[in-house]
């Protein structure tokens, strides 16, 4: 490592601190008031430390039985502080790390949901499932235990440290002066667990994701028998957790008995010196005692100081996992000053638009109009760019080139929430939540009345199958709508999407599911539906597109044709083509 990289490596681990510090801020007085509470626990050890010396010397060796009386209201009442205030340093300071923990959880879903469909195609939402359920976690119990801990070993170290100074600054300074041997090997060892902790983080995070794709696609791990390859899986990438576990276990275990071995050189010399001079008559029982049992007491913070930091490393492993997702910008956004697009007429025109996913262009020179109230087909074999055309106008992504406008106004620079308030999607994948039907009708709506919510179902005709199901519309669809046939689920979306009542409407397949009698049925509801809006209709069984205003054949994200049913007919092209087979 060169000096710039560990330069940068401190100040990195200096601004995670600083962050986690920033979340800390609004619970400052929870906060203090455990530290308050903190003085309490150190303060009766401090005592306990300075009182072996009366103790000794007055009622061991001179026997004193005035004194002898005390003793018992003196030992319950330094319990009693103790334990209170243990209590209160507690309940205070785990309830503020605990709702630390909780903003970062709720900021961590909220900023994940905002971040566009772009980031959500390369991360897996196994990973990040992860990092908001474990990385988050890590960083919980880390924060009790370091706010609890570290606070009072603290406290305590720096009072036995002035008992024992204050008793005798001879014997104190010999028992510190093996300490800092200490200090290098336990850095080297937080470092260790850091990295092992980041590392079965990240094993974590593959068992999340094995977790959600399994029981996501138990269907088909069952048909094609695929149940003991993923049970093996899941079971290897557990084993691996484990390891990253075993060699945490075994640098944090190490702490102790290390700093125990080093600072038993120290107590030697103390003893051996002590004896020494307690036998000279420099130093009475009682002191010896006292200064003992204040540096005794004093290696136990040490130790657990130690630990503490191997907490905060780990602490700061998942903190750092947690702001890679938080430092993560949604790549379409508001542009500054971004207008706000009121509900629009319905004229849309795609201007020379370009877009890549990666590299390679999907859609290239795409220019179309569509007029208010018009029905364009997008048409073409799988992977044309259909569905791509259609996210553009989601604002899903935004164009490598050229304009999209509605009504005239780019939608780049209208508010993202403006335009697609002013559109209504029916995907290719039928997606609904586990949830009531009624609720997942009015998704787009959730103000709107019982009333529209029925009509939007009628439309789609879907009134009758749900009024047939045990509980109607508070019938709850299982994950992933299991319990509903495809067909019914598509039904469902364009009902959906029927009460969502904006001005363009996106049909991606949106009618594939369904046999002909039904789409037939479903054509004349959106039929009706269309006349005010335009649409924007993506079908492979080209019977279901023949009535459109325009017709746009993709290939290879080139348009080649453009023309109504008829003219295309006529034409003898690739559509009159694809018709001639269908
Ligand atoms: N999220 C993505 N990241 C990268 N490439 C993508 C992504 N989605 C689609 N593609 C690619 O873009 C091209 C166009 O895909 P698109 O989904 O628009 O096709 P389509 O015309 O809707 O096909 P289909 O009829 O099968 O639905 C394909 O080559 C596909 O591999
Ligand atoms: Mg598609």
């Amino acid at each position: 490592m060169t000096f710039n990289d560990s330069s940068r490596y401190n100040r990195d681990r200096q601004s995670v601190t600083r962050r986690i510090l920033g979340y800390m801020l609004p619970y400052k007085w929870r906060i203090a008031l455990s530290m308050l509470a903190s003085l309490g626990v150190s303060g009766t050890d401090i005592a306990i430390a300075k009182l072996v010396q009366p103790f000794v010397d007055k009622l061991v060796v001179a026997g004193d039985m005035n004194t002898a009386k005390i003793v018992p209201i003196v030992i319950i009442s330094l319990a009693a502080v103790k334990g209170f205030s243990r209590y209160f340093q507690e309940y205070f300071i785990r309830t503020g790390g605990q709702l630390v923990v909780q903003n970062i959880r709720d900021e961590l879903f909220h900023h994940s949901v905002i971040l566009s469909i772009g980031f959500f195609s390369k991360t897996s939402s196994g990973t990040l499932m992860s990092r908001i359920l474990n990385d988050v976690a890590v960083l919980q119990n880390a924060l009790a235990v370091i706010l609890v801990g570290g606070l009072r070993e603290s406290l305590t170290l720096v009072g036995l440290t002035a008992v024992a100074f204050y008793a005798d600054w001879k014997m104190a300074l010999m028992a510190f002066v093996v300490l800092p041997l200490a200090g290098g090997p336990a850095i080297w060892i937080g470092n260790k667990i850091k990295q092992y902790s980041r590392r079965g983080q990240h094993a974590m995070g593959i068992l999340t994701t094995i977790l959600e794709q399994t029981f996501s696609g138990i269907k088909v791990i069952k048909a094609f028998g695929g149940e003991h390859r993923e049970s093996e899986k899941f079971r290897q990438e557990n084993l691996s957790y484990y390891r990253f576990f075993r060699k945490m276990v075994k640098y944090d275990s190490i702490t102790s008995p290390f700093i125990e071995i080093i600072s038993s050189f120290g107590v030697a010399g103390i003893v051996f010196y002590g004896m020494h001079r307690v036998i000279s008559g420099q130093m009475t029982q009682g002191e010896l005692f006292s200064i003992m049992t204040a540096i005794f007491l004093m290696y136990t913070p040490v130790k657990r100081m130690t630990r503490v930091n191997n907490v905060l490393q780990q602490a700061i492993g998942a903190a750092e996992r947690i702001f890679e997702i938080l430092d993560e910008r949604p790549e379409i956004t508001d542009v500054p000053g971004a207008t706000v697009l009121e509900r629009v007429r319905g004229e849309v025109s795609f201007e020379h638009v370009d877009f890549a996913y990666q590299d390679e262009l999907v859609l290239k020179d795409f220019h179309i109009t569509a007029m208010p109230g018009e029905v364009i087909a997008l048409v073409g074999p799988s992977g044309a760019g259909k569905s791509t055309a259609a996210s553009l106008l989601a604002r899903f992504y935004d164009p490598s080139a050229g304009r999209i406008l509605f009504d005239g106004h780019d939608i780049k620079y209208a508010t993202l929430d403006s335009v697609r308030a002013n559109i209504a999607l029916v995907d290719q994948e039928t997606f609904l939540f586990n949830d009531t039907i009624e609720n997942n009708i009015r998704y787009g709506r959730p103000d709107a009345s019982e009333k529209d919510v029925l009509r939007a179902a009628e439309l789609a005709f879907s009134h009758e199958f749900i009024n047939d199901l045990p509980e109607g519309y508070q019938t709850k669809i299982g994950d992933r709508g299991l319990r509903l046939s495809g067909g019914q689920r598509q039904r469902i979306c364009i009902a959906r999407a029927i009460l969502q009542d904006a001005p363009i409407l996106i049909l991606d397949e949106a009618t594939s599911a369904l046999d002909t009698k039904s789409e037939a049925m479903v054509q004349k509801a959106l039929g009706n539906l269309m006349q005010n809006r335009t649409t924007f209709v993506v079908a492979h069984r080209l019977s279901t597109i023949m009535h459109a205003d325009k017709i746009v054949v993709l290939e290879a994200g080139h348009i080649r044709e453009i023309g109504t049913h008829q003219e295309l007919i006529d034409k003898g092209g690739i559509y009159c083509r694809l018709y001639e087979m269908q």
